[in-house]
């Protein structure tokens, strides 16, 4: 199967065209995807924005339109283009891949990639998800106030070709994607909380403007998170936004 690519040299951002498209009079009825060398105002998730320097990273809007997926398992998106993501530089011989919930992918302590999914939902279902991806391959400089961010050319010494980096994940995430179904729901959760960063680990969070060590339990079907409280041992679930891992600053390479 074929999708509809389309790659803009400057763009706003890749996720804002796909919402344009899909408001047009006409709009695509079938997976599409748009690509851009440079996002002139990326974004990212609770209002961030997401720089990546032109033409050296992946940046990219899968628009995915799931034939029948129900509104309460929309989180299947983010465990299912999570762990391709994982899987991806796994394949690439990248070690320590982690999901840092509910949606980024980590190698140890630094972010190779973040995700922003924007669902728009018809009655019970899921219409369609414009499936952002910013995911960091060839830059080996970033702005002083990106947090612990890191590259696959800066682990691996190598420098890649964006263009056959884009049509592999392409190929992961639309296989993966099509592959959702009821029957594959425990799976993907095994696979998802096998590569969660922090789970049965004691690690530092802050929620509603509190620090304290904890443990992250589980991650239900909504999307929720179960974290222990170190000191105490109780047991609290969030909803995103409500917590948050705080990595202290790595150092650099
Ligand atoms: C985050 O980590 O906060 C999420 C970042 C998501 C960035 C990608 S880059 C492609 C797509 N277009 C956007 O404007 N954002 C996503």
């Amino acid at each position: 199967m074929q999708t509809q690519e389309q790659k803009f040299k400057i763009i706003d951002s890749t996720n804002s065209e796909a919402q344009r498209q899909l408001k047009n009079d006409n709009p695509p009825t079938e997976d599409f995807v748009i690509r851009a060398d440079f996002q002139t105002e990326g974004r990212g998730q609770r209002g961030h924005t997401w720089t990546s320097t032109n033409a050296e990273n992946l940046t990219f809007s899968y628009v995915f339109m799931p034939e029948k997926l129900e509104v309460q398992n929309q989180f299947l998106l983010s465990q299912t283009a999570s762990t391709v993501v994982a899987d991806f530089l796994v394949n690439h011989g990248i070690q320590n891949v982690y999901v840092k919930w509910p949606n980024d992918v980590y190698v140890g302590m630094k972010k190779i990639c973040g995700m922003l999914i924007e669902n728009t939902l018809s009655g019970h279902y899921i219409k369609n998800s414009i499936i952002g991806i910013g995911l960091n391959i060839n830059q080996t400089l970033f702005p002083a106030n990106i947090p612990n961010p890191v590259s696959m050319t800066q682990i691996t010494g190598v420098h890649y070709d964006l263009d056959e980096m884009f049509c592999k994940i392409m190929e992961m995430l639309r296989t993966e994607l099509h592959n959702i179904s009821k029957e594959n729901i425990p799976a993907l959760k095994k696979k998802y909380m096998s590569k969660l960063l922090g789970l049965n680990k004691v690690m530092i969070y802050s929620s509603h403007g509190k620090i304290f060590k904890g443990i992250i339990k589980d991650v239900d079907s909504h999307g929720y998170i179960t974290i222990e409280n170190a000191d105490d041992n109780t047991e609290q679930t969030y909803d995103f936004n409500e917590v948050n891992l705080i990595i202290p600053e790595q150092k650099k390479d």
